[in-house]
Order: C-alpha cells, then structure tokens, then sequence
C-alpha cells in the first residue's frame, strides 16, 4: 500500500502554553509574536493552504527548557527562536524551500 498524500506539505506548531502560576512558559518569551509573525509571512509568501504550508498554535509541548518552541512535521524537525529574524529564516528557508536552519535546531537534551 502507497503512503497517502498528505494535505499539508509542511505544518508547525508554536507552543502558546501561558503559566500564570509563576513558572516560566513560552508565552514569557514572545511565543505569541513569533507566532502571528510566522502565519503572517508564510501568507504573503503565498505558502499558506492546503497541500501547502499550515501555521497551528498548540498547547505545552513539554520542551519548555529550550522554549520558545516551534516543530515542523514531517521533518519533525524542532526549533528555538528568539526574534522576527529567526521566524523569517525559518519560513523562507524551512517552510519554503524545505532547508532545515541548523543554528535555530532546539539541541537534543533540552526537554521539560
Ligand atoms: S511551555 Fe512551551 S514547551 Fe512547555
């Protein structure tokens, strides 16, 4: 049996977790930013859509201690970023022309 096409070419997800509890999370950060930034330059690059590319928001993805935290599937691919630069080396290298960008990979050990 041949592997179904998938609806997306690329998807990541943007942990958005906010802790009001005083632990640090990756909304502190500027996960949130980072995130419209991402869905906002993957749009005007016309990447956006089915068989395309798909900008989700989701919950803690227990990899706090490198947050903030994005993953590209089907790579599986995990990044920590910082700033708007890092977002746009991300969608223009990554999302756009399927490049993993080696200096944002979160590092292996980096879990909760
Ligand atoms: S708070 Fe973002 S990975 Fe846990």
């Amino acid at each position: 049996m041949s592997t179904p096409p998938t609806y997306y070419e690329r998807h990541i997800f943007f942990c958005l977790n906010e802790r009001t509890n005083g632990e640090d999370c990756c909304a502190h950060h500027g996960a949130k930013e980072a995130f419209d930034r991402c869905k906002a330059q993957v749009k005007a690059a016309g990447l956006a859509g089915p068989g395309q590319v798909r900008v989700n928001k989701a919950g803690c993805l227990d990899r706090c201690a490198a947050g903030p935290v994005a993953v590209v599937y089907p790579e599986a691919v995990w990044y920590s970023f910082v700033d708007q630069d890092d977002i746009d080396e991300i969608v223009e290298s990554h999302l756009k022309n399927g490049q993993v960008v080696e200096r944002l990979l979160t590092p292996a050990h980096l879990g909760r």
